[in-house]
């Protein structure tokens, strides 16, 4: 099998956690790197959750730090989603795991311009450090196949009424991103918060048995208090679907829109605004992911924990 070249971008956090978790247990991914950015957390908190999560799964990618604040706004952080740590629950070890000596855009740039083939990237932060790439080094864009992101909403957004926060952290960088003209695949809010993971299914996974079923289950009972919170019958897993629909896309239902991010809007900061127009002639730049098949997805998501050794 040809697997899939990949950078994975993101910002540790519990729902990163759980879609490195997912990722890595994945025949058809070949994860060459890990890079982090400053969102759920400071970029020194999301580096060394990153190295937990790697450390739990006994993975060893290179790993690199980007950028530690947008592009041009000052930082806007998630404490009251993933806690002060970006990643508070379960205590998880700190393996010893020396990051990259080069910064995050510099492995990017790197490992694009080497790579034989073209390369995927899976991005579930802010989009800063591809913002970055792609304005120092626009030449990578033409060996990047995919971009695969969580990020933005057609529908209602979370951070703002028009806004999800991904987006609305870095919305230039967003927009960078979304007028490069690689390939998109947007998993926003339209999907994500149909991709609920609910209390009897967490246990599921901790029944398994095994540190990384045990530790998943736990990283979920916290995140899950968020949307219990505020209503929701389950956790939403927003970032695993940037990686489910590269390597499951028959469980998702996408449309292609043509997809711009505000930059400007007095109310509508980091807004996705798809043409929905019928009879629009603008060139569609992104996939967007509408639907999923939540059973099959939450499946595929408790296999990937079993699939961890059991030591
Ligand atoms: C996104 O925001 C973050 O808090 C999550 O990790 C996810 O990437 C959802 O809006
Ligand atoms: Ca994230």
């Amino acid at each position: 099998m040809n697997k899939i070249p990949i950078i994975f971008d993101c910002d540790p956090g519990h729902d990163d956690a759980i879609a490195l978790i997912f990722a890595f247990a994945q025949a058809s991914l070949d994860i060459k790197a890990v890079t982090t950015v400053a969102g759920n957390a400071g970029l020194d908190k999301t580096l060394i959750n990153a190295k937990k999560i790697l450390g739990l799964l006994g993975r060893r990618p290179l790993l690199a730090a980007g950028a530690a604040k947008p592009m041009f706004r000052n930082l806007v952080t998630a404490p009251q989603v993933h806690g002060e740590s970006g990643l508070d629950g379960p205590a998880i070890p700190l393996p010893d795991y020396p990051e990259e000596k080069v910064n995050a855009v510099e492995l990017m740039r790197r490992l694009i311009t080497e790579s034989p083939e073209p390369v995927t990237i899976i991005a579930t932060g802010p989009l800063t450090n591809l913002g970055i790439l792609f304005t120092a080094f626009p030449e990578v864009k033409k060996n990047i196949s995919t971009i695969s992101l969580m990020g933005g909403a057609i529908g209602a957004g979370n951070w703002t009424s028009a806004a999800e926060f991904n987006i609305y952290v870095d919305p230039e960088a967003a927009d960078i991103v979304f007028s490069s003209g690689v390939p998109l695949v947007m998993s926003g809010l339209d999907v994500t918060t149909k991709a609920l993971i609910m209390k009897d299914e967490i246990d599921v996974i901790r029944s398994l048995g095994g540190a990384v079923p045990v530790l998943t289950a736990d990283l979920l009972d916290f995140y899950f208090q968020f949307y219990k919170k505020n209503g929701y019958p389950g956790a939403a897993l927003h970032d695993p679907c940037a990686v489910a629909c590269l390597t499951h896309p028959a469980l998702f239902t996408g449309r292609r829109y043509h997809v711009v991010v505000e930059t400007k809007g007095k109310h509508t900061d980091g807004m996705t605004l798809a043409d929905l127009r019928p009879y629009s002639d603008a060139k569609p730049n992104a996939i967007v992911n509408m639907d999923i098949d939540r059973k099959e997805f939450i499946k595929v998501l408790t296999e990937a924990c079993a699939a961890y050794p059991k030591a």
